[in-house]
């Protein structure tokens, strides 16, 4: 495994989402045991960067992590995201990104990862009711205090990176960013490598949907988010299936998987990127890692990268309203 730096932190230029084993997707939390077989595993195969966050279950996932990671915290870069749960307010999917939000959430993270520091903090969504300045503030306390290393932000346009960055260094962003979401290139990408701050995409393999075996709407549980995801419904769907088709070709004359074609070619975009594939699964977080060692030829990366758009959007509508792009 290779090692890059998202600023000044060190990790695995590629990671583990951990998103998927308690939260959102098909089989999402009936497997305990696999899922912390497979945060083993991947740290076996050289795996440092593991992402979570306190919305994801709510909770379950950052105990589930606790729990994998007891004996081994030391070992991983642990990143975790606050923002999307407001304490004192609404409660979840509500975003709170204010001082005092941040101050309660960070200690029920810490408490429910079983550690004394948070490796990689991030904002999880843009908090229109809270100026970034007194955002990037707080957590730059929560630094200065060693309970946070590094800032992040996620789903951030580019003014309100420089704004963060402008009172506390932000080490890295984590968007949505894949062979069909391609949306950080023109803006995000050069003000973070203007201001050398890393991109870690999130969904890099489009939500399952860019490795080919999702063939039908029909193969997610009821609760599946991507039951309502513009790409994965109707006529859409069916047009996106071409794209992953494309995919699937390029990997058999690559003489790989289309997971590992969809992560090389992310990986080929600079090594200031560090993708984070989600599995709960054992063989393929093996899979998924092997693409490290993946090389694409420069007639493969381009023909990747001309790959027509996918159809649809990335969220729903009320998701849409929280990105800023
Ligand atoms: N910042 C944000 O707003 C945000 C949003 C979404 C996600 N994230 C983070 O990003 C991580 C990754 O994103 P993601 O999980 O949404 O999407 P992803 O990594 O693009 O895809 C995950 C899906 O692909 C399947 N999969 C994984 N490897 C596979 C392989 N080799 N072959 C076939 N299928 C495979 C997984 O199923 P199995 O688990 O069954 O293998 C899962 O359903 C998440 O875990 C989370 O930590 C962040």
């Amino acid at each position: 495994m290779k090692y890059i730096k998202l600023r000044d932190l060190e990790v695995s230029r590629i990671g583990l989402g951990a998103m998927g084993m308690s939260h959102g997707y098909t089989g999402s939390g009936t497997d305990e045991a696999e899922s912390i077989r497979t945060v083993h595993r991947a740290m076996e195969l050289g795996v440092t960067l593991i992402d979570t966050a306190e919305i994801y279950g709510p909770y379950t996932n950052e105990e589930l992590l606790g729990r994998a990671l007891k004996g081994r915290r030391d070992r991983v870069v642990l990143a975790t995201k606050f923002g999307l749960v407001s304490h004192a307010g609404a409660g979840a999917w509500n975003l709170d990104s204010s001082p005092a939000n941040i101050r309660t959430a960070v200690e029920g993270s810490l408490k429910r990862l079983g550690t004394d520091h948070i490796d990689l903090y991030y904002q999880h969504r843009v908090d229109p009711g809270t100026p970034i300045e007194e955002t990037a503030g707080a957590v730059g306390e929560l630094v200065a205090e060693g309970k946070v290393r590094a800032f992040g932000l996620s789903e951030a346009g580019p003014d309100t990176i420089r704004r963060a960055h402008a009172v506390h260094p932000v080490s890295a962003v984590q968007s949505e960013y894949s062979l069909w979401t391609r949306g950080v290139e023109d803006r995000v990408l050069p003000v973070l490598r203007e201001l050398n701050i890393g991109l870690v995409p999130f969904s890099p393999l489009g939500r399952g949907f860019l490795t080919g075996t999702i063939r039908s709407a029909d193969q997610f549980d009821k609760d599946d988010f991507r039951r309502d995801n513009p790409r994965f419904t109707g006529e859409n769907f069916e047009r996106n299936l071409r794209l992953a088709d494309e995919v699937k070709a390029i990997a058999a004359t690559a003489g790989v998987t289309p997971a590992q074609i969809a992560l090389a070619w992310l990986l080929a975009q600079g090594d200031d990127i560090a993708p984070i594939p989600g599995t709960k699964r054992v063989t393929r977080v093996e899979e998924n890692t092997a693409a490290d060692a993946v090389e694409l030829t420069a007639e493969q990366l381009d023909t990747l990268t001309a790959l027509p758009p996918a159809a649809g959007d990335t969220h729903t509508e009320a998701q849409q309203r929280m990105l800023e792009r």
